[in-house]
């Protein structure tokens, strides 16, 4: 198919694609909501027990950090708190809504591994920089990469010619997308959000997470995702195997460094090494939650 054809379809697939509040309008409110309160949100989650047996299995794992067991919903949503558990009810509603066929599901698990765990990590930032946290910046970390999902799940054999170019020029995903699709993943995921009404701070953090210089609205949560992102992948948890690396090294002496310096995060070599091992220690067991 020629480039421009291709382009035609996959803009073409995006705008036909249902919206996400067909399937999960009560959801999406509270994800919404600033006023949930830890019973509402306990309430709404104990009627499912499939969701219920999801966010105790979640509360338990690594992830939640808790040291003696969580066995009342209640205790896990006072533990993980709101902005954790409504990420995690995004993440339960998107992997349902983009459900993967059985031939895709190890691509989909890595997916949803790096995607819930940079979430985390943006998280985890916010706290060590001491920010005001901010719901938006977890659910953009949550969703950055949704494009590719999408191309995944309605232009597969297209995903797969994205997935061979990477391991074979050990390139990233966007320089695969621009060759082989004429779109990257950050711009097919702004365009579903946008069409799924998302908030604005949210679709511009996923549009520029691969250049959060150029937000001129919303670069603290852009920047914040950015270095999620980019720690999510140092400390091994990348979209894909035969993803470039990018190494501690040669990232603590490029431009982008110096930007995340200039936006007012008093990042060095030293703390980013530090950061990257309490990552890394935090995660040590997540594997057993996918
Ligand atoms: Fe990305
Ligand atoms: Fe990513």
């Amino acid at each position: 198919m020629m480039l421009k054809l291709k382009l035609e379809a996959l803009i073409l697939t995006i705008e036909q694609l249902p919206t996400l509040s067909d399937i999960s309008t009560e959801t999406l409110a509270l994800i919404e909501a600033d006023d949930t309160s830890i019973d509402e949100m306990s309430r709404f989650i104990e009627r499912d027990q499939a969701l219920a047996l999801q966010v105790l299995k979640y509360a338990n794992s690594p992830f939640a950090g808790t040291t003696s067991a969580v066995s009342s919903i209640k205790h896990a949503v006072v533990i993980m708190g709101l902005n954790e558990v409504k990420t995690l009810l995004l993440a339960l509603t998107l992997q349902h809504f983009f459900a993967s066929s059985g031939r895709d599901k190890e691509n989909r698990r890595h997916f949803w591994k790096h995607s819930l765990i940079c979430s985390h990590v943006a998280n985890y930032l916010a706290r060590s920089f001491q920010l005001r946290a901010d719901s938006t910046v977890f659910i953009s970390a949550l969703i950055h990469d949704i494009g590719k999902i999408v191309v995944d799940q309605y232009l597969h054999d297209e995903f797969i010619k994205v997935v061979e170019y990477i391991e074979k020029n050990h390139t990233t995903f966007n320089e695969a997308e621009k060759a082989i699709l004429g779109l990257t993943h950050y711009q097919i995921g702004a365009k579903l959000l946008r069409q799924w009404s998302f908030p604005e701070q949210i679709i511009s953090q996923v549009y520029h997470h691969h250049a959060p210089w150029l937000d001129q609205r919303y670069r603290q949560g852009a920047t914040i995702l950015y270095l999620a992102n980019i720690l999510t992948k140092m400390a091994g948890f990348s979209c894909l195997a035969g993803e470039k690396k990018l190494e501690l090294a040669q990232f603590s002496t490029s431009k982008a460094m110096r930007f995340i310096r200039e936006s007012g995060f008093p990042l060095n070599k030293e703390l980013l090494a530090r950061l990257l091992t309490d990552i890394s220690h935090l995660l040590q067991d997540a594997d057993d939650f996918f």
